[in-house]
């Protein structure tokens, strides 16, 4: 007999709420509309050699300057507020909230190579447009670092022992990890843009 231990949960789920569709469409036009407005982005992702826009480091504060983004924030929460009561954690009264939000469009053939979301307790993304070959998200095991003789393992052993994990999303749906856990999102292989929203919780 043995005992599984150190579990590390990826959290899966449609946003869910009235007339999601429509929200998704709002969202991915303004997604394209910031691409287009935000000289700011642009240029930070021309320095930094991201292969589209994102608003990372000029507009994370999209819940505010924006009602669509303000509704997709209302309805993340009772999403984050199910990961951190499935992860058990002692929240002493309190309660995750949003500190930044940002959207992502990238071009085919663009990838973003791994990382974390230092300084956040719960990290995720919503997909808006996934392109047939958008790439898929690709999480890492954290204990990677230490494993040092460990053999490889079976490709066909289920997800909980493979030392990395894609999850390959659909449109309107939530994706959530702990902000600790390295991700990547591989060559976008689509002929179109991937679209989504990321954001972080402390
Ligand atoms: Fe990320």
């Amino acid at each position: 007999m043995s005992l599984s231990v150190f579990s590390t949960e990826i959290y899966r789920a449609k946003l869910g709420g009235p007339a999601q569709g429509a929200l998704i469409g709002d969202i991915a036009g303004a997604i394209r509309q910031l691409a287009k407005d935000d000289a700011a982005g642009r240029r930070w992702c021309a320095e930094n050699g991201y292969g589209g826009y994102t608003s990372y480091a000029s507009l994370d504060d999209l819940s505010w300057r924006d009602s669509t983004f303000a509704e997709l924030q209302a309805r993340l929460q009772k999403h984050v507020g199910a990961f951190a009561r499935a992860l058990a954690f002692e929240m002493q009264g309190r309660k995750l909230t949003c500190d930044s939000m940002w959207v992502n469009l990238l071009k085919p053939g663009a990838a973003h190579t791994a990382h974390i979301h230092p300084g956040s307790v719960i990290s995720g993304t919503i997909y808006i447009d996934l392109p047939p070959g958008a790439s898929a998200i690709r999480f890492e095991d954290p204990r990677l670092g230490l494993m040092m003789a460990a053999p490889q393992v079976k490709r066909t052993a289920p997800p909980a022992r493979q030392r990395f994990v894609s999850v390959a999303p659909k449109p309107g749906e939530v994706v959530l990890w702990e902000s600790w856990l390295r991700h990547e999102v591989p060559r976008n292989g689509a002929k179109a843009e991937r679209l989504s929203v990321s954001f972080n919780y402390s």
